[in-house]
């Protein structure tokens, strides 16, 4: 099956895939037999166009480099839809849902995935909100319509965090999960210790694209927290929910405390922790936490992640990698596209 994508949201991560699919067409047909094409993509800010045949990937990344409305995509068969009527009326047999991410409502993302799988259409989506406040009613809503849902991108962006659990360490016994999830405030950490102010490096994590369009969600420790709910749901198959998480972000943490850490040997770190209890329930937690140099995540720096899993049968093992950016996180899409197309493969 040729992939027809339909992007939902067309901002750094949708633009990345888009990216990284035109230069990458050539050979991913050759070494994967992948072949796609977008058919749609609708913004609510840029603009929406259609092609049943494909839209022009360049001339769509073109445009929005040039502040061009996609509404005004010459050629196009149909403009101006919004996303809903994309999901449903367009050819597009896989959703892209990369519109912006809200963790407390999941909405419109949400209502956009589940209108996709009830369309008979695969979704691929790196916004968290789905899959942290709904991830089992959308897993089952999957199921039941015969098509695959696919988030590798919600949790550490293209390194391989969902799909590494949900394969490779399948039935490994993780008792327990540690990282550092949310590359934002890693950054800001780090430039702190290096001697810059919270203001100045929060402003530069911005411009470097690691925040989230309202940086309250990585410095208060919500982002984090979506993700310490996704990998409770989905890898240790407890339904946590987001309140239930303790949380607290790295706001009123201030140089003097850095530097005193730093005296001590000692250095602060956002620690997210998902620990499986006896009864088979989930803490969580996101906190920063004092952690010494020999502690395995110490040493994670800028807006690196890392995630440490306690295993019953492998020990210790621990990841780390890029967890935001644009090509990292255009790339976790399309590492799911790739396995939408070998699953579906005829
Ligand atoms: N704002 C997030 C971060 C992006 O800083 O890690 C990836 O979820």
């Amino acid at each position: 099956m040729k992939l027809k994508l339909a992007l939902i949201g067309f901002g750094v991560v949708g633009q990345g895939l888009v990216e990284i699919l035109l230069e990458e067409q050539q050979k991913l047909k050759q070494q994967y037999g992948f072949e796609c094409q977008v058919a749609a993509v609708s913004d609510k800010l840029k603009g929406s166009a259609y092609h049943p045949d494909g839209l022009d990937m360049g001339k769509l990344l073109e445009m929005v480099k040039n502040n061009q409305s996609l509404s005004d995509y010459e050629g196009a068969e149909t403009t101006g839809w919004d996303s809903l009527t994309t999901i449903t009326k367009s050819n597009a047999n896989t959703i892209v849902e990369v519109s912006w991410t809200d963790v407390q409502t999941g909405e419109p993302a949400i209502t956009h995935v589940k209108t996709a799988l009830a369309a008979g259409k695969h979704v691929t989506m790196t916004n968290k909100g789905p899959v942290a406040l709904a991830a089992k009613e959308l897993g089952e809503l999957a199921k039941q319509n015969n098509v695959m849902l696919k988030f590798e991108g919600t949790v550490m962006a293209g390194t391989p965090a969902i799909n590494l659990c949900l394969n490779n360490l399948a039935g490994a016994g993780i008792t327990e999960i540690q990282g550092i999830l949310n590359g934002t405030t890693n950054y800001i950490l780090t430039e702190m210790e290096n001697g810059m102010e919270y203001a100045a490096a929060l402003q530069k994590a911005q411009e470097l694209g690691y925040a989230e369009a309202d940086p309250t969600g990585d410095v208060e420790g919500w982002d984090a927290l979506a993700k310490v709910v996704i990998l409770s749901n989905v890898v240790l198959n407890y339904h946590l929910t987001k309140d239930q998480v303790e949380r607290e972000g790295i706001t009123k943490i201030t140089s003097a405390d850095i530097a005193k850490a730093k005296e001590q040997g000692k250095r602060y770190k956002l620690i997210a922790t998902m620990k499986l209890q006896s009864d088979g329930s989930v803490k969580g937690s996101v906190k920063p936490e004092k952690i010494s140099l020999s502690h395995p995540l110490a040493g994670v720096s800028g807006p690196t992640n890392a995630l440490m899993f306690r295993t019953k049968y492998v020990d210790d093992i621990t990841i780390m990698g890029p967890g935001a950016g644009k090509a990292a996180t255009g790339f976790a899409l399309l590492a799911d596209l790739i396995e939408i197309n070998r699953a579906t493969a005829v």
